[in-house]
């Protein structure tokens, strides 16, 4: 039996490229893996009224951990719409396939490293090097929202003196979102971002919230970083308003080392850090809980380059390496980043986003061939 046992989820658009640029360099690398393929995406919601089916869970229930590529998701009309119309009507609701499983599984952390390869011809700056920790379970994508408001919430929350404008308007021209953070769901990702700082030997982790004018949530999350900081002696915690986080990022991102955020904020970071280093054709990810983990690049399913294979697979080889080091696997990890930061220097093969015009999966065949040098 293989060692590892991996789900494999190309999904949508895009995915499917990337995920097949992948498999040539896991198939050079000889890992010793076991790739299971299964279905997850738009495909399943049109044809079954559900992206994610129940064969797919239960695969990742019965693996090590899932390799994913990208997932098509459009408006509450559209998928109405595109619905198989034997299904139409019955209450299918469509959901996000990535959301269900970060909750389902309890991937607590979102890990997005953001690294200025040399010679990259897209870097915003050549000595960036900062990762984000995103918390991925909890905040404005809890899921708890209402259109319109119930009236027995109302009734609730008109208790609150802030509440007082709002009850004069009718319920059907209100919508809410709950912003839900947790002790636990902070404690979990500040810790995560410390201890990867103390691993990686990162002077500072900076805080990125609002609670100056988020009073309870942002300050909750502050009041932890405060006292999960005080174990760390040597690694300055650093505190940051969101907006004037953009502004930092835009002018001194090399300053900045470990981010640490709650949900929404994460995700709008992210893409502002990813496309410092270059955009979505850099950018990986990891969504790690305490059992199981899932790595997908940042970039979704783009469908006008679907199936053309002209997209940048390097996001997916950077996620591949982040499996790797969940797997354990350090050598190989190190010997892919080496190929990967080696074919960016040297710019022979590059994708049109770069200014090239090789495919998605002559990189793959270089970054391949560069795996032993
Ligand atoms: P997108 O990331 O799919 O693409 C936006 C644009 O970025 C593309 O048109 C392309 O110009 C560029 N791009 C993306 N990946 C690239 C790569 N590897 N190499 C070079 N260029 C790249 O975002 P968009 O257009 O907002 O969403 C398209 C679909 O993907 C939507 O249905 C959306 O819901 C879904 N999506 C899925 C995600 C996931 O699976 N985790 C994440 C983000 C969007
Ligand atoms: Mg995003």
């Amino acid at each position: 039996m293989a060692k590892h046992r991996i789900a494999y989820l190309p999904g949508d658009g895009i995915g499917r490229d990337v995920m097949d640029a992948a498999k040539i360099v896991l198939d050079k690398m000889n890992l010793d893996a076991e790739y299971i393929h299964e279905d997850v995406g738009w495909e399943f919601w049109k044809s079954e009224g559900n992206a994610l089916p129940e064969r797919t869970l239960e695969l990742l229930r019965n693996t090590d951990c899932c390799l994913f590529g990208a997932i098509t998701s459009k408006p509450k009309e559209d998928a109405d719409k595109e619905l198989n119309p034997e299904l139409k009507g019955k209450g299918y609701v469509y959901y996000s396939p990535i959301l269900k499983l970060r909750q389902e599984f309890d991937l607590h952390t979102n890990i997005r490293p953001c690294k200025a390869y040399k010679g990259n011809p897209l870097n915003y700056r050549d000595d960036i090097d900062l990762v984000v920790f995103r918390e991925n379970t909890e905040g404005l994508y809890s899921g708890v929202e209402y259109y319109p408001l119930p009236d027995e919430l109302m009734t609730v929350l008109s208790k609150h003196p802030r509440m007082k404008r709002f009850t004069i308007i009718p319920l059907e021209d209100i919508a809410l979102s709950c912003r839900i953070i947790t002790r636990n769901g902070a404690r979990t990702i500040i810790r995560q971002a410390f201890e990867y700082a103390r691993k990686f030997g990162s002077k500072s982790v900076t805080l990125v919230e609002k609670p100056n004018v988020l009073r309870e949530t942002s300050g909750l999350m502050l009041h932890e970083a405060r006292n999960i900081a005080s174990e760390y002696p040597g690694i300055e915690l650093q505190e940051a308003n969101i907006d004037a986080m953009c502004m930092w990022l835009v002018k001194n991102p090399q300053d900045f080392d470990v981010l640490v955020c709650s949900n929404l904020f994460g995700d709008i970071i992210s893409d502002l850090c990813a496309q410092l280093v270059g955009g979505l054709g850099f950018a990986s990810s990891a969504n790690i809980g305490d059992k199981y983990a899932i790595f997908e690049p940042t970039h979704g399913s783009a469908p006008k380059y679907a199936g053309q294979y002209k997209v940048n697979p390097l996001a997916m080889f950077l996620t591949v390496k982040l499996m790797l080091d969940y797997l354990g696997e350090s050598e190989l990890s190190g010997r892919l980043e080496g190929s990967v930061a080696r074919v960016i220097r040297e710019g022979k093969v590059r994708t049109y986003d770069i200014g090239g015009n090789a495919s998605t999966l002559e990189v793959a065949e270089e970054v391949a061939r560069n795996l032993d040098i």
